[in-house]
């Protein structure tokens, strides 16, 4: 049996054989510390979880429109409207199976074959996976601590050739947590126009902010013609679900529908009927203690490992990543992740699984754990330091 040729451009996480690693220890009796998991830890708030037990009750077990139920999307318009200052109309609201779901649409909206998307590296890396899937071309763009690891105009104006037909950006992003600022997004969104491309802006980490000096909510301040991805998983934390959105201009709705019509017929109805309540205040009470839950890690983890020497070249303004230069240990990213899971219990992601571009220079750490957990993760890190004669 011979399998397609572009599963040989797919490859597997590194973080997942660490996973494993950590069950191992785990189940033989070790205390782990997971700072690899891209997910929060907190599990789908109450009023949403009720929401959903009440849509099975009443027998909402059928497929849905396949963008999406008209009380959800208008629910969506709303929350941008009361809460991120925007008004768009529902209708260009797309529901999505997560926004996976968006980045496959939006894949085999845009591009043709050959054709080209620009991205950065580091970044999450299933976006070159989705672009390959419709035959298209990721770009992946290096980008350094200079930039905040974001693209800049000068990276699109570098790279645009003809076959290039847009670019990829996220902000906050995987894994840097970093955001662009509102000039460069105006400038990057302007270069694109310029030369007739599309600009895909993955807000999925929108709501995980702690930096006051960001000056948007989103994108959709700035331009109409965006395609915003966005998400439940994150920061309404309903990972399992697979629900989000997309905002999309009017003009691509008709492609989009027969698009959706095709792959997935509709997004899951249950996980539908329950996103309605995440916007209740009752959940976005939940969402927002968790939040500045995350602020507070966040101080308490970047401090610990720069206590302990490790250098963080760019706060991150959002997410729930820090992403660490851990040079000064002479060990390259993916021996440093080894043997901190090996040698005491450590769980982390290597540079590796976000690009080529230093790659062997980072470490992704994720707060998605409690503050005990966070103490005693710095505490075994200084072990190791000291072990390995730092
Ligand atoms: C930047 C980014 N985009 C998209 C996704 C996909 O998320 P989901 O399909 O759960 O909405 C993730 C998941 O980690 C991500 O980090």
């Amino acid at each position: 049996m011979k399998y397609a040729a572009r599963l040989e451009r797919i490859t597997p996480f590194r973080v997942m054989e660490l996973m494993e690693r950590a069950k191992l220890l785990e189940a033989a009796g070790h205390r782990v510390v997971h700072f690899e998991v891209g997910e929060p830890d907190f599990v789908t708030a109450a009023p949403i979880v009720a929401a959903g037990k009440r849509a099975l009750d009443a027998g909402e077990t059928k497929y849905t429109q396949a963008l999406g139920i008209p009380a959800l999307r208008g629910r969506i318009a709303r929350y941008y409207a009361e809460h991120l200052g925007v008004d768009i109309s529902e209708q260009r609201v797309v529901v999505t199976t997560g926004a996976s779901g968006g980045l496959l649409l939006l894949s085999a909206l845009l591009l043709n074959p050959a054709e080209e998307l620009l991205m950065a590296d580091p970044g999450y890396p299933c976006n070159e996976v989705f672009v390959s899937l419709v035959n298209g071309v990721a770009v992946r763009i290096p980008v350094t601590s200079n930039q905040d690891f974001q693209l800049v105009p000068g990276d699109v104006t570098d790279r645009w050739g003809a076959h290039t037909r847009g670019v990829l950006i996220a902000s906050p992003a995987n894994p840097t947590g970093t955001m662009l600022r509102r000039e460069t997004l105006r400038d990057l969104i302007g270069v694109v126009k310029e030369r007739d491309g599309f600009v895909i802006l993955d807000e999925i980490y929108q709501g995980l902010v702690y930096d006051d000096s960001i000056d948007y909510r989103t994108g959709l301040e700035l331009s109409d013609e965006l395609f915003v991805l966005n998400s439940f998983s994150k920061y309404f934390g309903m990972t399992g679900w697979r629900l989000g959105w997309m905002v999309v201009p009017e003009l691509a709705l008709d492609g989009l529908s027969r698009l959706a019509q095709n792959l997935f017929i509709s997004p899951s109805s249950i996980a539908q009927h329950a996103a309605i309540a995440a916007f209740d205040p009752a959940a976005m009470e939940v969402h927002e203690a968790r939040r500045s839950a995350f602020a507070n890690r966040r101080r308490q983890l970047q401090a610990g490992l720069e206590s302990l020497g490790f250098h963080i070249p760019v706060t991150p303004s959002g997410a729930f990543y820090l992403y660490v230069d851990v040079s000064h240990t002479s060990l390259d990213s993916y021996d440093f992740c080894w043997r901190l899971i090996d040698e005491y219990q450590v769980a982390t992601t290597p540079g590796i699984d976000f690009g080529d571009h230093d790659a062997g220079r980072y470490v992704r750490f994720a707060y998605t754990t409690d503050e005990k957990s966070i103490d005693l993760g710095l505490r075994r890190l200084g072990d190791a330091l000291t072990a390995w004669g730092e």
